[in-house]
Protein backbone atom coordinates (compact mmCIF):
# COMPACT_ATOMS: atom_id res chain seq x y z
CA UNK A 1 0.00 0.00 0.00
CA UNK A 2 2.77 2.30 0.73
CA UNK A 3 4.43 1.92 -2.49
CA UNK A 4 1.19 2.60 -4.35
CA UNK A 5 0.93 5.47 -2.31
CA UNK A 6 4.32 6.70 -3.03
CA UNK A 7 4.29 5.63 -6.76
CA UNK A 8 0.48 7.80 -7.33
CA UNK A 9 2.14 10.96 -5.55
CA UNK A 10 5.36 11.11 -7.46
CA UNK A 11 5.92 14.55 -9.18
CA UNK A 12 7.27 13.60 -12.50
CA UNK A 13 7.37 17.30 -14.12
CA UNK A 14 11.27 17.11 -15.10
CA UNK A 15 13.04 14.53 -17.40
CA UNK A 16 15.31 14.26 -13.98
CA UNK A 17 12.43 13.56 -11.50
CA UNK A 18 10.95 10.71 -14.52
CA UNK A 19 14.20 8.81 -15.12
CA UNK A 20 14.48 8.89 -10.78
CA UNK A 21 10.35 7.36 -11.00
CA UNK A 22 11.94 4.84 -13.71
CA UNK A 23 14.93 3.73 -11.86
CA UNK A 24 13.20 3.17 -8.46
CA UNK A 25 10.06 1.65 -9.76
CA UNK A 26 11.10 -0.22 -13.16
CA UNK A 27 14.61 -0.95 -13.57
CA UNK A 28 15.78 -4.25 -12.42
CA UNK A 29 17.18 -2.81 -10.64
CA UNK A 30 13.82 -1.59 -8.75
CA UNK A 31 11.88 -2.20 -5.80
CA UNK A 32 9.25 -4.00 -7.71
CA UNK A 33 11.67 -6.62 -9.39
CA UNK A 34 13.13 -7.02 -6.05
CA UNK A 35 9.69 -7.85 -4.51
CA UNK A 36 8.84 -10.43 -6.82
CA UNK A 37 12.30 -11.63 -6.93
CA UNK A 38 10.83 -12.06 -2.71
CA UNK A 39 7.78 -14.09 -3.41
CA UNK A 40 9.24 -17.76 -3.47
CA UNK A 41 9.96 -16.87 0.79
CA UNK A 42 6.45 -16.12 0.97
CA UNK A 43 3.95 -18.86 2.58
CA UNK A 44 2.75 -21.08 -0.42
CA UNK A 45 -1.02 -20.11 -0.08
CA UNK A 46 -0.19 -16.07 -0.17
CA UNK A 47 2.27 -16.09 -3.17
CA UNK A 48 -0.59 -16.57 -5.48
CA UNK A 49 -2.47 -13.45 -4.51
CA UNK A 50 0.95 -11.24 -3.54
CA UNK A 51 2.15 -12.12 -7.39
CA UNK A 52 -0.87 -10.49 -8.38
CA UNK A 53 -0.48 -7.74 -6.67
CA UNK A 54 2.31 -6.83 -7.45
CA UNK A 55 2.16 -6.74 -10.77
CA UNK A 56 -1.32 -5.01 -10.96
CA UNK A 57 1.86 -2.38 -9.32
CA UNK A 58 4.34 -2.61 -11.69
CA UNK A 59 1.54 -1.86 -14.67
CA UNK A 60 0.35 1.17 -12.64
CA UNK A 61 4.17 2.63 -12.31
CA UNK A 62 4.38 1.37 -15.88
CA UNK A 63 1.05 3.49 -16.89
CA UNK A 64 2.13 6.55 -15.07
CA UNK A 65 5.92 6.50 -16.71
CA UNK A 66 4.32 6.52 -20.14
CA UNK A 67 1.91 9.80 -19.53
CA UNK A 68 4.28 11.38 -17.35
CA UNK A 69 6.14 11.23 -20.35
CA UNK A 70 4.10 12.26 -23.44
CA UNK A 71 3.32 14.87 -21.23
CA UNK A 72 6.62 16.25 -20.48
CA UNK A 73 7.55 15.76 -24.52
CA UNK A 74 4.20 18.11 -25.52
CA UNK A 75 5.06 20.86 -22.26
CA UNK A 76 6.35 23.20 -24.52
CA UNK A 77 6.90 25.41 -21.10
CA UNK A 78 9.34 23.18 -19.73
CA UNK A 79 12.42 24.07 -18.16
CA UNK A 80 14.62 25.73 -19.90
CA UNK A 81 18.27 24.21 -19.79
CA UNK A 82 21.68 25.68 -20.55
CA UNK A 83 21.00 25.05 -24.37
CA UNK A 84 18.30 27.08 -24.51
CA UNK A 85 19.72 30.77 -23.40
CA UNK A 86 17.33 33.14 -24.39
CA UNK A 87 19.88 36.03 -24.40
CA UNK A 88 21.42 34.40 -27.16
CA UNK A 89 21.02 35.85 -30.72
CA UNK A 90 19.28 33.35 -32.57
CA UNK A 91 20.62 31.24 -35.99
CA UNK A 92 20.46 33.33 -38.97
CA UNK A 93 17.78 32.20 -41.21
CA UNK A 94 18.50 31.51 -44.58
CA UNK A 95 17.07 34.46 -47.07
CA UNK A 96 17.04 34.03 -50.83
CA UNK A 97 17.52 37.44 -52.77
CA UNK A 98 16.36 38.19 -56.44
CA UNK A 99 18.93 37.62 -59.00
CA UNK A 100 20.97 40.51 -60.49
CA UNK A 101 19.54 40.54 -63.88
CA UNK A 102 16.17 40.36 -62.04
CA UNK A 103 17.03 43.85 -60.37
CA UNK A 104 18.60 45.48 -62.82
CA UNK A 105 15.32 43.94 -64.96
CA UNK A 106 12.96 45.61 -62.93
CA UNK A 107 14.91 48.74 -62.62
CA UNK A 108 14.68 49.33 -65.84
CA UNK A 109 10.57 48.72 -66.10
CA UNK A 110 9.99 51.14 -63.06
CA UNK A 111 11.82 53.74 -65.13
CA UNK A 112 9.57 53.34 -68.72
CA UNK A 113 6.67 52.87 -66.22
CA UNK A 114 7.04 55.92 -65.15
CA UNK A 115 7.59 57.57 -68.31
CA UNK A 116 4.27 55.72 -69.41
CA UNK A 117 5.46 52.35 -71.44
CA UNK A 118 3.28 49.48 -70.46
CA UNK A 119 4.43 45.72 -70.62
CA UNK A 120 4.57 43.03 -73.31
CA UNK A 121 5.42 39.85 -74.03
CA UNK A 122 5.61 37.40 -76.39
CA UNK A 123 7.12 33.34 -77.63
CA UNK A 124 10.76 32.53 -77.34
CA UNK A 125 10.58 30.00 -79.91
CA UNK A 126 9.36 32.13 -83.07
CA UNK A 127 8.50 31.99 -86.98
CA UNK A 128 10.64 33.36 -89.54
CA UNK A 129 7.71 35.66 -90.49
CA UNK A 130 7.60 37.45 -86.79
CA UNK A 131 11.17 37.40 -86.50
CA UNK A 132 12.78 38.08 -89.73
CA UNK A 133 10.66 38.82 -92.58
CA UNK A 134 7.95 41.28 -90.50
CA UNK A 135 10.98 42.97 -89.57
CA UNK A 136 12.22 43.88 -92.77
CA UNK A 137 14.92 41.14 -93.40
CA UNK A 138 14.85 40.36 -97.13
CA UNK A 139 14.62 37.12 -97.77
CA UNK A 140 17.79 34.69 -98.36
CA UNK A 141 20.00 37.95 -97.06
CA UNK A 142 22.94 37.28 -95.40
CA UNK A 143 21.04 39.91 -92.52
CA UNK A 144 19.42 37.08 -90.91
CA UNK A 145 23.36 35.51 -90.64
CA UNK A 146 23.96 39.05 -88.47
CA UNK A 147 22.39 37.14 -85.49
CA UNK A 148 23.52 33.26 -85.46
CA UNK A 149 20.22 31.65 -84.89
CA UNK A 150 18.86 28.38 -83.46
CA UNK A 151 16.66 26.78 -86.17
CA UNK A 152 14.20 24.33 -84.48
CA UNK A 153 13.06 21.51 -87.49
CA UNK A 154 9.39 20.49 -87.56
CA UNK A 155 9.73 18.86 -90.52
CA UNK A 156 12.06 16.93 -92.21
CA UNK A 157 10.79 16.93 -95.90
CA UNK A 158 10.37 21.06 -95.32
CA UNK A 159 12.70 23.18 -94.12
CA UNK A 160 10.28 26.03 -94.93
CA UNK A 161 8.56 25.46 -91.71
CA UNK A 162 11.18 25.92 -89.48
CA UNK A 163 10.86 27.27 -86.32
CA UNK A 164 12.97 29.60 -84.98
CA UNK A 165 14.60 30.37 -81.05
CA UNK A 166 13.81 34.45 -81.37
CA UNK A 167 17.11 35.82 -81.68
CA UNK A 168 15.56 39.63 -80.58
CA UNK A 169 12.51 40.86 -78.65
CA UNK A 170 11.94 42.59 -81.88
CA UNK A 171 9.08 40.13 -82.99
CA UNK A 172 7.26 41.21 -80.39
CA UNK A 173 6.70 44.76 -81.84
CA UNK A 174 5.18 42.72 -84.33
CA UNK A 175 2.66 41.11 -82.23
CA UNK A 176 1.62 43.67 -80.13
CA UNK A 177 0.91 45.86 -83.56
CA UNK A 178 -1.03 43.38 -85.00
CA UNK A 179 -3.09 43.27 -82.11
CA UNK A 180 -3.33 46.70 -81.02
CA UNK A 181 -3.88 49.71 -83.39
CA UNK A 182 -1.71 52.80 -82.56
CA UNK A 183 -1.20 54.77 -80.48
CA UNK A 184 1.04 52.17 -78.61
CA UNK A 185 3.65 52.79 -76.11
CA UNK A 186 4.79 49.57 -74.63
CA UNK A 187 8.27 47.47 -73.63
CA UNK A 188 9.11 44.06 -73.99
CA UNK A 189 11.24 42.55 -71.87
CA UNK A 190 12.25 38.57 -72.29
CA UNK A 191 15.23 36.14 -73.36
CA UNK A 192 16.72 35.42 -76.58
CA UNK A 193 19.33 33.16 -78.01
CA UNK A 194 22.23 33.19 -80.00
CA UNK A 195 24.34 30.57 -81.52
CA UNK A 196 27.30 31.59 -80.49
CA UNK A 197 30.42 30.06 -78.68
CA UNK A 198 30.17 30.28 -75.05
CA UNK A 199 33.00 32.89 -73.78
CA UNK A 200 33.22 35.13 -70.86
CA UNK A 201 31.68 37.58 -73.39
CA UNK A 202 29.18 35.98 -74.82
CA UNK A 203 26.28 33.57 -74.02
CA UNK A 204 24.06 31.29 -75.76
CA UNK A 205 21.00 33.09 -74.62
CA UNK A 206 20.78 36.27 -73.15
CA UNK A 207 18.20 39.10 -71.98
CA UNK A 208 16.72 42.03 -73.72
CA UNK A 209 13.94 45.02 -73.31
CA UNK A 210 12.52 45.86 -76.57
CA UNK A 211 10.48 49.41 -76.45
CA UNK A 212 8.42 50.48 -79.25
CA UNK A 213 6.31 54.13 -79.46
CA UNK A 214 3.71 54.52 -82.63
CA UNK A 215 1.79 57.84 -82.85
CA UNK A 216 1.18 60.62 -84.69
CA UNK A 217 4.08 62.72 -85.11
CA UNK A 218 6.71 60.30 -83.31
CA UNK A 219 10.25 61.60 -83.99
CA UNK A 220 13.45 61.06 -83.77
CA UNK A 221 14.00 63.69 -81.15
CA UNK A 222 11.41 61.87 -78.82
CA UNK A 223 13.39 59.09 -79.18
CA UNK A 224 16.80 60.84 -78.29
CA UNK A 225 14.90 62.36 -75.40
CA UNK A 226 13.24 59.30 -74.14
CA UNK A 227 16.73 57.58 -74.62
CA UNK A 228 18.70 59.75 -72.39
CA UNK A 229 16.32 60.02 -69.76
CA UNK A 230 16.17 56.52 -69.25
CA UNK A 231 19.83 55.82 -69.45
CA UNK A 232 20.51 59.26 -66.43
CA UNK A 233 17.96 57.38 -64.27
CA UNK A 234 19.75 54.08 -64.73
CA UNK A 235 23.23 55.01 -64.45
CA UNK A 236 23.05 58.44 -63.00
CA UNK A 237 22.95 62.20 -63.64
CA UNK A 238 26.28 62.94 -64.71
CA UNK A 239 25.69 60.46 -67.35
CA UNK A 240 28.16 60.28 -70.07
CA UNK A 241 26.90 59.08 -73.58
CA UNK A 242 26.77 59.31 -77.01
CA UNK A 243 24.69 58.35 -79.79
CA UNK A 244 25.98 56.89 -83.09
CA UNK A 245 24.30 55.93 -86.38
CA UNK A 246 23.97 51.93 -87.16
CA UNK A 247 22.53 49.86 -89.10
CA UNK A 248 19.16 47.44 -88.80
CA UNK A 249 16.79 46.28 -91.33
CA UNK A 250 13.90 47.44 -89.25
CA UNK A 251 14.90 51.19 -88.61
CA UNK A 252 15.65 54.06 -90.36
CA UNK A 253 17.12 55.60 -89.45
CA UNK A 254 19.16 53.40 -87.29
CA UNK A 255 21.52 54.60 -84.16
CA UNK A 256 23.27 53.26 -80.95
CA UNK A 257 24.02 54.45 -77.69
CA UNK A 258 26.64 54.25 -75.77
CA UNK A 259 27.69 55.05 -72.33
CA UNK A 260 31.01 56.13 -70.13
CA UNK A 261 31.13 53.52 -68.02
CA UNK A 262 33.72 54.30 -65.60
CA UNK A 263 34.50 52.74 -61.28
CA UNK A 264 37.04 53.08 -59.04
CA UNK A 265 38.51 49.36 -60.39
CA UNK A 266 38.27 50.39 -63.87
CA UNK A 267 39.89 52.90 -66.34
CA UNK A 268 37.19 53.78 -68.31
CA UNK A 269 35.75 52.82 -71.64
CA UNK A 270 32.49 53.52 -74.11
CA UNK A 271 30.05 50.49 -73.79
CA UNK A 272 27.16 50.43 -76.02
CA UNK A 273 23.45 49.65 -74.25
CA UNK A 274 21.06 49.30 -77.03
CA UNK A 275 20.50 49.93 -81.03
CA UNK A 276 17.49 51.90 -81.82
CA UNK A 277 15.62 53.76 -84.50
CA UNK A 278 12.48 55.15 -86.11
CA UNK A 279 10.47 52.03 -87.42
CA UNK A 280 10.64 51.48 -90.98
CA UNK A 281 7.17 52.31 -93.35
CA UNK A 282 7.93 48.30 -94.25
CA UNK A 283 7.65 47.30 -90.80
CA UNK A 284 4.45 49.03 -90.27
CA UNK A 285 2.83 48.18 -93.93
CA UNK A 286 3.86 44.63 -92.48
CA UNK A 287 1.41 44.96 -89.95
CA UNK A 288 -1.25 47.00 -91.92
CA UNK A 289 -0.73 50.15 -89.61
CA UNK A 290 -0.33 53.41 -92.84
CA UNK A 291 3.21 55.30 -92.12
CA UNK A 292 1.21 58.19 -93.93
CA UNK A 293 -0.37 58.45 -90.81
CA UNK A 294 1.74 56.89 -88.32
CA UNK A 295 5.93 57.18 -87.05
CA UNK A 296 7.36 55.14 -84.28
CA UNK A 297 10.67 54.71 -82.59
CA UNK A 298 11.56 51.26 -81.05
CA UNK A 299 14.58 50.36 -79.43
CA UNK A 300 16.33 47.24 -77.67
CA UNK A 301 18.99 47.36 -74.73
CA UNK A 302 20.84 43.73 -73.41
CA UNK A 303 19.89 43.26 -69.77
CA UNK A 304 23.06 41.18 -69.29
CA UNK A 305 25.44 44.11 -70.85
CA UNK A 306 24.05 46.44 -68.13
CA UNK A 307 24.00 44.38 -65.39
CA UNK A 308 27.65 43.43 -65.84
CA UNK A 309 28.85 47.08 -65.77
CA UNK A 310 27.09 48.25 -62.78
CA UNK A 311 27.70 45.04 -60.57
CA UNK A 312 31.66 44.71 -62.09
CA UNK A 313 30.75 41.18 -63.12
CA UNK A 314 33.59 40.30 -65.58
CA UNK A 315 31.92 36.95 -66.77
CA UNK A 316 28.24 36.70 -68.03
CA UNK A 317 28.68 32.58 -67.49
CA UNK A 318 28.59 33.81 -63.53
CA UNK A 319 25.05 34.84 -64.18
CA UNK A 320 24.15 31.24 -65.61
CA UNK A 321 25.84 29.05 -62.98
CA UNK A 322 23.23 29.59 -59.72
CA UNK A 323 26.56 28.89 -57.82
CA UNK A 324 25.39 30.43 -54.54
CA UNK A 325 28.66 32.34 -53.29
CA UNK A 326 28.02 34.02 -56.30
CA UNK A 327 24.23 34.93 -55.79
CA UNK A 328 24.99 36.03 -52.10
CA UNK A 329 26.69 38.79 -53.43
CA UNK A 330 23.78 40.63 -54.09
CA UNK A 331 21.48 41.34 -51.67
N1 LIG B 1 16.82 43.95 -82.26
C1 LIG B 1 18.09 44.66 -82.25
C2 LIG B 1 19.18 43.72 -81.76
O1 LIG B 1 18.89 42.69 -81.23
C3 LIG B 1 18.01 45.87 -81.35
C4 LIG B 1 17.05 46.92 -81.86
C5 LIG B 1 15.76 46.91 -81.42
C6 LIG B 1 17.46 47.88 -82.76
C7 LIG B 1 14.86 47.88 -81.88
C8 LIG B 1 16.60 48.84 -83.21
C9 LIG B 1 15.30 48.84 -82.78
O2 LIG B 1 20.35 43.99 -81.92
Amino acid sequence: EKIRKDLEDARLDSEEALEAFRLKYLSRKGIITDLLAGIGKAAPEDRARLGKELNALKQKAKSRFEEAKSALASDTSRTLTASDDPSLPPLPLPVGSEHPLSQTMNEIKSIFYRLGFTIADGPELEDDFHNFTALNFPPEHPARDMQDTFFIRKDEQDPGRDLVLRTHTSPVQIRLMKEQAPPVRAIMPGRVYRNESITAKSYCLFHQVEGLYVDKNVSLADLKHTLITFASHLFGKQLKYRIRPSFFPFTEPSLEMDIWWETDNRPGQWMEILGAGMVHPNVLKAVDVDPEKWTGFAFGMGVERITMSRYEIDDIRLLYDNDLRFLEQFP
